[in-house]
């Protein structure tokens, strides 16, 4: 099952912004353990590193770490030359950057405005632009494509996550749903599968760290204990939840399944304010 021997993955956003397991280090960890071939970028030489340091508990295992700037097409395009130089293929993509910056549209500044749109959409973009056209020559050549999994965030559609609106958050990662489904529709035929893994509230060190900063260590706690109570299963996830998500959709057991969204939220969506524990709300 879930068999990944003899596939290169390219991982966007394969470090992780605090010690421990980040969405994109535990994707290209256990992208490893099912025997990929691992290429993962990220612009931080700090996150990228604990990744590497990862890899190298992981028998067997075979990475590289590469720093680019997934904003920049300059800078993935080399990367994507790159990970051809080293593993002469890439069959698996994951747009993994992204993060959230809270704000109305009076609130936020233009260039934050312009940041979460870069973050969250533009990096996905420049992705599947580079590598798209990568596994549209395998398919030609070989009946094989690929699989791109795009990890987007419930904010795209529950608008008010933690007490705080984030418009322009919302509005890229709804974008980038978009992006997967009519990306997919248009590649359909060459073998690709577009798809995204739609992330609820998980307990990332992204997410730690963040609460820690902004409110301090005790109350940090307090707000993780109130995140935990909203959710139907009574807890945050973690980036293993959303990792072996992303690896099913990359998968060839995946491989009728294209243009949808995988939903790793133990709940939090579905359920009606109603519906929720009323000790929870
Ligand atoms: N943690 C959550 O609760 C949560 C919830 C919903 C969605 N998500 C999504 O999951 C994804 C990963 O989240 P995480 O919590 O693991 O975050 P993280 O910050 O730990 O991991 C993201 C990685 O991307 C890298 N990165 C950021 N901008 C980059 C750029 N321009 N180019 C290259 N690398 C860049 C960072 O250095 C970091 O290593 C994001 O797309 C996020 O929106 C997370």
């Amino acid at each position: 099952m879930l068999n990944l021997h003899g596939k290169v993955a390219f991982v966007a956003g394969a470090g992780s912004v605090a010690e421990g397991w980040g969405n994109g280090r535990a994707t290209a960890v256990l992208m490893a353990r099912q025997g990929a071939k691992v290429f993962g970028v990220d612009y931080s030489a700090e996150a990228l590193s604990g990744t590497t340091a990862a890899m190298e508990q992981e028998a067997g295992a075979d990475w590289t770490g590469w720093l680019a700037n997934m904003t920049s097409t300059e800078e993935v395009e080399r990367a994507v030359a790159e990970c051809l130089s080293r593993y002469g293929r890439i069959d698996i993509l994951v747009n993994n950057v992204g993060g959230s910056a809270p704000g109305t549209p009076v609130s936020m500044s233009v260039d934050e405005w312009d940041g979460q749109l870069d973050r969250n959409l533009k990096t996905a973009f420049l992705g599947c632009k580079h590598v798209l056209p990568v596994m549209e020559r395998q398919f030609a050549a070989e009946g094989r494509g690929g699989a791109i999994v795009n990890v987007s965030s419930i904010a795209s559609m529950s608008f008010q996550v933690d007490g705080r609106v984030h418009v322009a958050y919302a509005a890229s990662k709804a974008g980038l749903e978009t992006l997967s489904r009519a990306t997919a529709i248009a590649y359909v035929k060459k073998g690709i599968r577009v798809n995204s893994v739609v992330v609820g509230m998980m307990h990332t060190p992204l997410v730690a760290h963040r609460l820690t900063q902004q409110l301090g260590t005790a109350n940090a706690e307090d707000l993780a204990a109130k995140r935990n109570a909203l959710i139907p299963m009574g807890r945050m996830g973690d980036a293993w939840d959303v990792a072996n998500a992303v690896v099913f959709l990359a998968s060839d057991e995946a491989g009728y399944i294209t243009a949808t969204q995988l939903v790793v939220d133990g709940g939090v969506t579905a359920a009606r304010p109603g519906n929720v524990d009323s000790d929870a709300r």
